[in-house]
């Protein structure tokens, strides 16, 4: 008898505990750049020793999960995976000889999310019976999904931007020429003017009930984006929404697991020796592209790492991938030298790596906030959506990086002079050397933000400040 009744009397502390806790639910939008910087967010938060719940489909939540990169696993397996029942999706292939480089063949998979609206209103409704508060982080991009935070009384809903806060200035108004004495390029593309109409029209979607949210967190420090964010919190004033700028939200100590064969390649080489060429998760290169890359690194002759991967699909785990061709021969030619990289590759650990020396980059802000934390500087060849913008912010405000090809030139092919001479420039040239000396002390500035006490820091102790209040 008295065991039965400590039993209960345990489990009933249990549920008043729990009664009693706050609980934050991560929704991510599926795209690869945002998973993860929803992931890295996850573990930041439950290192406040805050029960963090990550809530998507069984296939992306199992893509964050084997993709994260520099994260300690111990610290990934406090967060409690929530997948949603979601209904079946179309996951093509993406064309590589498309004559825009933006990841149509994801709409599918997005549109597929809007039927997650209800499943996750239930469970919302459910945890947040059994818990003091709910605070949901959200990509802005699910807006549509989360909606149903306005009819519970102890839930708040906070937007996670995964963009700088130059590009979201960029994209939604034309007034960073008042904020920055620079020549902007005439057609840097707005949301309106450059997405296809099918994306266009989700992101219209998100409008309305992303007007239900309490606030906004950036992943950006406000020590290299203070005049955009001040104006994008300018904006938030009348609304009363509070906004937090945490970043860069990357593991200080980033965990290595130091499995992958390219972190023991550029344990041989010198330092800051090697360029790392990688454009993210959602540009496939054509056939002609990949020669002229392929050529131009050749020429150069500097030591390369080069991640050739077609754009995810909508499910990455569907198996059919296009394998693309290289140059015959250039494997062998270039042995020693350089190495072409096919799976997943850790980039955090490789930009972190001593002999790493500079990026060659769609500049998607995933990747550029990774260079600007490990001190490298960027070649930038913006493909898509806020590239082009992130491209100016790193070569013209931050002037951590030297452009490949302007973006007005986008439509025609880039030759392979044109990458050598820009890998040149930034790796063996003395205006490289200029701009890597201000990459590595803007990376200074910026870990320093986010340790105790520091910017970022300090911001992210008055989220959770707020959001335990
Ligand atoms: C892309 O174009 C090349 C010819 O330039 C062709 O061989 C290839 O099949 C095309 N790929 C797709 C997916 O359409």
């Amino acid at each position: 008898m008295g065991s039965l009744s400590n039993h209960k009397n345990h489990h009933d502390t249990n549920l008043m505990d729990q009664c009693d806790q706050v609980v934050v639910l991560m929704v991510p939008f599926p795209a690869q750049g945002h998973l993860n910087q929803l992931l890295q967010l996850s573990c930041l938060i439950s290192s406040y020793k805050l029960p963090v719940h990550y809530v998507g489909s069984a296939i992306h939540n199992r893509q964050a999960k084997t993709r994260s990169n520099g994260l300690n696993p111990n610290d990934v397996a406090k967060i409690h995976f929530h997948d949603i029942p979601t209904p079946p999706f179309d996951s093509p292939p993406p064309n590589p000889n498309s004559s825009t480089k933006f990841p149509e063949h994801l709409q599918p998979v997005w549109d597929a999310m809007l039927n997650l609206r209800k499943p996750i209103g239930c469970y919302l409704q459910e945890i947040s019976k059994k818990s003091r508060r709910v605070i949901i982080i959200h990509d802005p991009m699910m807006s549509v999904v989360v909606q149903e935070v306005s009819t519970i009384p102890n839930a708040e809903s906070y937007a996670f931007n995964c963009l700088s806060a130059f590009s979201l200035v960029s994209l939604s108004s034309k007034a960073l020429d008042k904020l920055f004495p620079i020549q902007l390029p005439k057609d840097l593309p707005s949301l309106e003017d450059y997405i296809p109409d099918k994306a266009q029209y989700f992101v219209s979607l998100q409008s309305e009930p992303s007007s239900y949210r309490d606030g906004d967190l950036y992943n950006t420090c406000r020590l290299i984006e203070a005049p955009c964010l001040d104006l994008l919190e300018k904006e938030e004033i009348v609304e009363k929404r509070k906004s937090w700028a945490i970043g860069p939200i990357l593991p200080a100590k980033l965990s290595f697991k130091r499995q992958h064969k390219c972190l023991e390649w550029l344990d041989k080489h010198e330092p800051k020796s090697v360029i790392y060429v990688s454009f993210g998760t959602t540009t496939s290169l054509s056939d002609e592209e990949i020669k002229e890359l392929a050529l131009g690194l050749e020429k150069s002759k500097v030591k390369f790492i080069w991640v050739l991967r077609d754009a995810d699909k909508g499910d990455v785990f569907d198996g059919k991938v296009r394998r693309a061709e290289l140059p015959e021969g250039f494997e062998e030619r270039v042995e020693g030298v350089g190495m072409v990289v096919r799976d997943w590759a850790p980039q955090p650990e490789i930009l972190a790596h001593p002999s790493t020396g500079g990026f060659m980059s769609h500049c998607g802000w995933n990747s550029c906030i990774e260079s600007i934390t490990m001190g490298v500087p960027i070649a930038a060849w913006p493909m898509h959506s806020d590239q082009p913008s992130n491209t100016i912010f790193i070569t013209e405000i931050l002037k951590t990086g030297l452009v490949v090809r302007e973006w007005t030139q986008r439509r025609e092919l880039v030759k392979a002079s044109t990458i050598q001479n820009a890998v040149e420039r930034l790796m063996v040239s003395e205006e490289g050397d200029e701009i890597r000396k201000r990459a590595e002390e803007l990376a200074a500035t910026v870990r320093q933000a986010t340790q105790e006490g520091g910017a970022s820091r300090l911001e992210l102790d008055s989220f959770i400040d707020h959001i335990m209040r």
